[in-house]
């Protein structure tokens, strides 16, 4: 059995990644607060505690293991969270995390001839134009795209076989409210007024389609930059307007906003105008067609 070891399990797509590992796989959850539950994974599981930051647990703790293969999908994530921290600069611990903490893993990568899959955004781009495709420059708007940025770099340059799968606000079911679906569906059955943003594009990934292009690189030895999105960009407000009449839920609570008046003018200019992927190269190479927020609804439950 390959042993694949994951990091971030316990994160917003990990819910996913751990419901979707192929059988010939013995899972090792690198978990750092609290280990990915038991109850919830069918197969065979591991736990590790690991600190990334740390390049000398990192590397003691993958040398214990010897994974056939790493998911790095760990990093903090927040958009807000992680531009407070900018002025920290490199001694913060969000570049602590997402760039050194990718670094400490490429290091043992490297060494030992492991392949890596990284989890990327659309936050490296500055979302100024319509779409990016996988070859385009980067330009983050924010810290954190800076640091995602950054990690990649280190990855492509560091001689590792790597993919770098790139999606856009992932969401999926059953989240414990965890993504944009499970906040909305919420809000709207306890039947509150929604504000939703009307002046930015954007392509969700649903998340059971990032999962299965995941797995795909991962089963197929599949190495590059790849966009995990729909072909389609829509507002947020179009999302939750159709997920309100998807489920029969009050459509007529979901009001228009715009980004300054959602975030406030500072926030606003850390958002992407266009948070939009294109995918036609990635799904060719990967096999896949991701579905546009009406099919993935349709085989949602709420
Ligand atoms: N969710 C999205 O919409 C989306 C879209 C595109 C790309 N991505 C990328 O996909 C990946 C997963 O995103 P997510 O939304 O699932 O993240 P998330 O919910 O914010 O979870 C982040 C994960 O990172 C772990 N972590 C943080 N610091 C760590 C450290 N020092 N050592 C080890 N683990 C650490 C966390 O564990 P603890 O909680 O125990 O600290 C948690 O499991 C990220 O790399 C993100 O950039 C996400």
């Amino acid at each position: 059995m390959k042993k694949i070891a994951i990091t971030g399990l316990s994160g917003v797509v990990g819910q996913i990644m751990a419901k979707t590992v192929p059988h010939d796989y013995t899972l090792i959850d690198l978990f750092h607060r609290s280990p990915y539950p038991d109850n919830q994974f069918e197969g065979k599981i591991v736990h590790k505690i690991i600190d990334i930051v740390s390049k000398d647990d990192t590397n003691r703790v993958l040398s214990s293991i010897n994974p056939d293969v790493i998911i790095h999908m760990a990093a903090i994530t927040h958009i807000d969270v992680c531009e407070n921290d900018k002025i920290y600069g490199k001694e913060g611990i969000v570049w602590k995390t997402n760039v050194e903490g990718t670094r400490n893993i490429v290091s043992y990568c490297a060494k030992n001839s492991v392949p890596v899959v990284y989890l990327s955004t659309e936050c490296v781009f500055d979302g100024k134009k319509s779409s990016y495709n996988e070859f385009d420059k980067k330009n983050p708007r924010n810290w954190y795209g800076r640091t995602k940025h950054e990690a990649e770099e280190i990855l492509l340059s560091s001689g590792v076989q790597v993919s770098i799968i790139r999606g856009v606000v992932a969401y999926h079911d059953n989240d414990n409210q965890k993504t944009i679906f499970g906040k909305f569906v919420s809000l709207l059955k306890k039947k509150n007024e929604i504000f939703a943003v009307d002046d930015q594009q954007f392509t969700p990934t649903y998340t059971y389609d990032m999962s299965k292009a995941i797995w795909n690189t991962v089963q197929k030895n599949i190495y590059g930059v790849f966009h995990v999105s729909p072909e389609t960009s829509l507002t947020p407000y179009e999302f939750v307007t159709l997920l309100a009449t998807q489920y029969n839920l009050e459509a007529s609570l979901v009001k228009k906003t715009t980004l300054v008046s959602f975030f406030g003018k500072t926030r606003a200019l850390l958002r992407l105008p266009y948070a939009c992927l294109s995918q036609s190269y990635s799904n060719t190479k990967l096999g896949i067609k991701p579905k546009k927020p009406i099919d993935a609804f349709a085989v949602m439950t709420i």
